[in-house]
């Protein structure tokens, strides 16, 4: 196992919205040197002979952060499931359309992005920052190599403020308090929670719908949740296949039938068009639509309610808001 130690002790500095700034390394432009601290990042316990699904994610979607181990781990995926890419990309379309239409038509001016992947184009807060200057957006990552990259994304313009915490999906009352903590979000004020293809990556052992309820229940009325997740509805054989090889290169995932993908907006005011194949949520790109089977992620956008009531065992019926500009219920 090769292990690369350097010095991550804390945040160095806080923004002046009181956002931590972690001590970061120049983002190399090249792929990552196998065994060079000093470029893989200002990191505690980086095993770069791991596979991790920030940089096989990063892999597949052209960009430069990745070790030999995510590479191997991602072309055996790729082998399996060539389309990866397509829905990988998708996947990222999905996520500008749904932020910018939080930003500039329900009037969201803060995001909490759980799980946001290394450094790429039409990150959130530029996204976000594009029609509202003064976002602020807090990501939260469990890869030390994602944090190591923060500097890259902490470019927020001077009105706005974005940040960095390392915390773990799997504990959202952790997330939560260290939210608090570091002041880094107002949860008085309605505020958009991004899960973007990361809350696969949670066992069903540790309850995935309960912890996005945890979340959730943090948000103030008025506030919405974006969500994608792997599904196996649209070709089973291969992407049953491409998970069995997750689970041998360690990165299991687990995926959703719709109903299961439907069942984790209960109790929101789901909007049109409701719980669909990422590529086709509100799709504004010209040219052919991929295949669903080029996809494989659902994406949904839900507004969370004044009075949510969530059944405790799932098969609610899921209330759909046509806009994000409807009233408080
Ligand atoms: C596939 S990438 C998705 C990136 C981005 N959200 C997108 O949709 O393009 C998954 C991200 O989730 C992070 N992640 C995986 N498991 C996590 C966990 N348990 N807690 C927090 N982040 C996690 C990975 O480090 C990575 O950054």
């Amino acid at each position: 196992m090769i292990r690369v130690t350097a010095k991550l002790l804390g945040p160095s500095f806080t923004t002046r919205t009181g956002i931590p700034v972690f001590p970061v390394p120049e983002t190399k432009d090249s792929p990552m040197p196998e065994q060079d601290p000093a470029s893989a990042g200002a990191i505690d316990d980086l095993d770069i002979s791991v596979p991790h699904p920030a940089r096989m994610h990063n892999y597949v979607l052209g960009g430069k952060d990745h070790f030999a181990a995510d590479r191997e781990a991602a072309e055996k995926r790729l082998a399996i499931l060539p389309d990866w890419r397509t829905g990988a990309r998708e996947n990222r379309h999905f996520l500008g359309r749904a932020v910018r239409y939080l930003t500039a038509e329900a009037g969201i001016r803060q995001f909490l992005d759980i799980g946001p992947g290394l450094p790429a184009a039409g990150a959130t807060h530029e996204v976000a920052q594009a029609v509202a200057p003064g976002a602020r957006v807090a990501y939260v990552d469990n890869d030390p190599m994602v944090i190591s990259h923060a500097r890259a994304l902490l470019t927020s313009t001077p009105q706005g403020s974005c940040g960095y915490l390392h915390a773990d999906l799997s504990d959202p009352e952790d997330i939560l308090a260290k939210i608090a903590a570091a002041g880094v979000l107002d949860f008085s004020e309605p505020a958009g929670l991004l899960l973007l293809a990361v809350l696969h990556f949670i066992p069903a052992s540790l309850d995935p719908p309960r912890i996005v309820r945890t979340l959730l229940d943090a948000l103030a009325p008025g506030s919405y949740v974006v969500i994608s997740h792997l599904t196996r509805d649209h070709d089973p054989a291969r992407v049953s296949r491409s998970m069995k090889v997750g689970d041998q290169i360690g990165v299991p995932v687990r995926s959703m039938t719709l109903d299961e993908f439907e069942d984790l907006f209960a109790g929101l005011e789901l909007l049109d068009p409701g719980a669909v194949l990422v590529s086709e949520w509100r799709r504004d790109i010209p040219g052919p639509r991929p295949l669903p089977r080029e996809i494989n992620f659902y994406g949904a956008v839900a507004r969370v309610r004044r009075h949510r009531t969530v059944p405790v065992q799932a098969s609610p019926g899921v209330a759909r808001a046509s806009s994000a500009a409807d009233s408080t219920s």
